[in-house]
């Protein structure tokens, strides 16, 4: 006779492809944690087998135990794979509205109308994934500054995930992508191709040149030297727990001057988390 709960875990085995332990789940959520910060809870465990058995088939092994040796031992080959396959990467043109019109309206245009205001801004986009928020950045940047050419702007675009920075560089989106996104700012911003059979955006030049798109993992150390006037961490920090989110705000702090702004996601905040900033808008925070 098998008790309940083991059966349970027989079955469940035998309805999966690959063989996936309790062992597997703690060992690879420990290395995820100390890899990229993110914090996989035990509901997590089913997203973790989904992930990565498209990983464990991809190289052709039979078990998640084999895949924790290629882990350990192809000197650091897989971990990339690993942390693209971990990742959320949820994105939109113009998600959250909101940061853009405060954007537009406390500082674009404010600056714009005030000559003897610094004509330098840079930003930066934490997190950017697929690279909808800095081309949200870029188009509102140049819907308020038309005359770009006497701007010093340069958006920092960053991410762990190398798959997402690749097409985040590429700029290119399927017409499901753009469906968001006001005629107008896509007649502005965007060419139009047939690409097997399926209707292509590509941005424009002159947006992707406000943009650098760099490989940067949050848990390593920040090599930009600052300061930032505006950096953009939405729905980054969300899948972090309170300690790592203190340690990244510590550093993020260290690349603002009081005044600075940063944005953070529709669900995450500071609290408890940092006293460098006041919150003074819906998740728009300044630095103090
Ligand atoms: C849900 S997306 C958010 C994208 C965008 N900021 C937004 O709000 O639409 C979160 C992004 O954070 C990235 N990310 C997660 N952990 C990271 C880390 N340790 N370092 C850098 N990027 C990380 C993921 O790869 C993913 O692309």
């Amino acid at each position: 006779m098998i008790p309940n709960l083991l059966r349970d875990a027989v079955t469940v085995n035998r309805l999966r492809e690959f063989a996936f332990g309790n062992a597997d789940f703690e060992a690879l959520r420990t290395l995820v944690k100390q890899l990229t910060g993110i914090n996989l809870s035990d509901q997590k465990r089913e997203l973790v087998y989904g992930r990565l058995a498209r990983r464990v088939r991809a190289l052709q092994l039979k078990s998640f135990a084999e895949y924790r040796d290629v882990l350990a031992n192809d000197g650091g080959k897989e971990i990339a794979e690993l942390c693209n396959a971990i990742t959320t990467n949820l994105t939109a043109f113009f998600r959250e509205p909101h940061h853009f019109e405060y954007l537009r309206e406390h500082v674009l245009l404010p600056i714009a109308a005030d000559p003897a205001r610094s004509r330098r801004l840079r930003i930066w986009s934490a997190g950017c994934s697929t690279g909808e928020e800095a081309y949200s950045l870029a188009m509102t940047i140049l819907e308020c500054l038309p005359d770009r050419r006497r701007w010093d702007i340069r958006i920092l675009a960053t991410d762990l995930d190398s798959d997402v920075l690749e097409r985040a560089r590429r700029g290119s989106y399927v017409a499901d992508r753009v469906r968001g996104l006001h005629p107008e700012r896509i007649a502005r911003f965007f060419t139009q191709r047939q690409e097997r059979k399926e209707l292509h955006y590509q941005v424009l030049p002159e947006l992707a040149a406000l943009i650098t798109f760099k490989q940067l993992n949050l848990m390593h150390p920040l090599p930009m030297k600052g300061p930032l006037d505006i950096i953009l961490c939405r729905n980054v920090v969300i899948y972090f727990d309170k300690e790592t989110q203190r340690n990244l705000f510590a550093r993020v702090a260290q690349l603002q001057r009081p005044g600075d702004l940063l944005f953070l996601g529709h669900s995450e905040s500071l609290f408890k988390v940092s006293e460098d900033y006041a919150l003074i808008g819906r998740t728009v925070h300044r630095r103090i």
